[in-house]
């Protein structure tokens, strides 16, 4: 059977799905088949043998986007082997607690726990000043956050790459 790998993303402004996009690339490139679509264009994630999710962070938050996605195929996911990536840190300060800051509801972790992501990773993220609001300006300036295109596609790189070696050892296996 031909391994099919689905990349979902929840994105305000577009710098969480180019980084799907390029994980979906990757994952291409080692002989997958991968499809790369937003979250609310995912009908089904049951013919996929594998799962890439990635949201972008607002305010301690994941997307509204990606919650629902998850609560709408939690039953599915958690049979399935389901990656979680989130865009979000600015500057060039290295990321060391994934989750630290973020406000994930009881209903949330819940679902978190019953799906038992393999992992939860943690990119730097992009701000652009021309595409937010000015009341993001306002808030981006009082939290005093970099404001810039901090994506680092080496790591980006690098993590698509030790998915792709998972999921084919996996597919092996279940040969
Ligand atoms: C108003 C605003 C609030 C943000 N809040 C957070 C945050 O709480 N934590 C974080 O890590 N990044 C935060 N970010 C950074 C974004 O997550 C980052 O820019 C991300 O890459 C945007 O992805 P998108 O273009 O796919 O929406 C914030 C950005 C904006 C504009």
């Amino acid at each position: 059977m031909e391994t099919k790998v689905l990349v979902t993303y929840a994105s305000k402004y577009g710098a969480t799905a180019a980084i799907a996009e390029k994980i979906a690339e990757i994952l291409s490139q080692a002989g997958l088949k991968t499809e790369a679509l937003p979250v609310n264009r995912v009908v089904n994630t049951k013919p996929y043998q594998a799962v890439v999710l990635g949201t972008a962070l607002y305010i301690g938050r994941w997307r509204k986007d990606a919650v629902k996605f998850m609560q709408k195929h939690e039953e599915a996911l958690a049979e399935q082997p389901v990656w979680i990536f989130a865009s979000g840190p600015t500057g060039t300060e290295p990321i060391t607690n994934t989750s630290e800051g973020w406000h994930i509801s009881k209903k949330l972790q819940e679902t978190l726990e019953h799906i038992a992501p393999i992992e939860l990773k943690l990119f730097h993220g992009d701000i652009d000043l021309d595409k937010i609001t000015s009341l993001e300006k306002w808030l981006i300036d009082r939290v005093k956050a970099p404001v810039g295109d901090f994506r680092q596609w080496e790591a980006i790189k690098a993590w698509a790459k030790d998915i792709a070696g998972q999921i084919k050892e996996k597919t092996l296996q279940t040969a």
